[in-house]
């Protein structure tokens, strides 16, 4: 990930504020990455601006030390750094025109883990519609195997010691102006701008990462 230490910058869109209609609409996208993203990127600057050695350590291992930071500054460190990583890391898995379904060894190993990508889908889909208040649903590597998770507000399944493969962010500030309050036909619309071959990037890197592990503690 680009701009991975302080002070944080709010990276462009790798695709035109209008890219991704009429599935997700273009007011949506300038608001939520120029408006809410760079919220989160102002408080996180400014939590760390007076703190230079949390400054030393990246993004994700802000998220994975939160439970051990000062008790003032875990709240602060987590819906910030969470934030800015969990945008970051859902607007890259977003594209239009988008492939229909996963590709490659993703796709091998959703059907491995879940017996089809219908299947998948299907129970993806309810776990982000079961999400309740404001959070995301993630596809995650954990143990070698693939699994659904969902998390509240910023939280980032990182910090447990999970590898994140695919996220859906259910804020309402992601399809209100579009979708009104029925986030059933967002989901919907998100899974047709998936950018299934980040996805499989974010796979292939994340097993490297279970094998280079399981070869250190042979
Ligand atoms: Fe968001």
């Amino acid at each position: 990930m680009e701009n991975e230490y302080y002070p944080y910058i709010n990276l462009p869109l790798p695709y035109e504020y209008d890219a991704l209609e009429p599935f997700i609409d273009k007011r949506t996208m300038m608001i939520h990455h120029d408006k809410h993203l760079q919220t989160y990127i102002n408080n996180l600057n400014d939590a760390l601006k007076d703190c230079p050695m949390l400054q030393r350590l990246s993004l994700a291992q802000l998220i994975r030390k939160s439970a051990c930071l000062p008790q003032n500054m875990q709240t602060v460190i987590r819906n910030n750094a969470g934030g800015v990583y969990n945008h970051r890391f859902f607007f890259d898995l977003l594209i239009n025109p988008a492939e229909e379904r996963p590709c490659g060894k993703l796709a091998a190993a959703i059907d491995c883990n879940f017996g089809s990508y219908e299947q998948f889908k299907s129970a993806f889909e309810k776990a982000a519609l079961s999400v309740f208040g404001s959070g995301y649903a993630w596809l995650v590597l954990r143990n070698g195997r693939l699994r659904i998770v969902t998390t509240q507000n910023q939280n980032n399944p990182i910090e447990w010691g999970m590898c994140p493969i695919l996220a859906i962010d259910v804020w309402e500030h992601a399809y209100y102006l579009k979708h009104y309050n029925v986030r059933a036909d967002y989901i919907e619309d998100w899974t047709q701008v998936i950018n299934w071959s980040q996805a499989e990037c974010n796979f292939q890197t994340s097993m490297g990462c279970v094998k280079s592990i399981s070869k250190v503690m042979q």
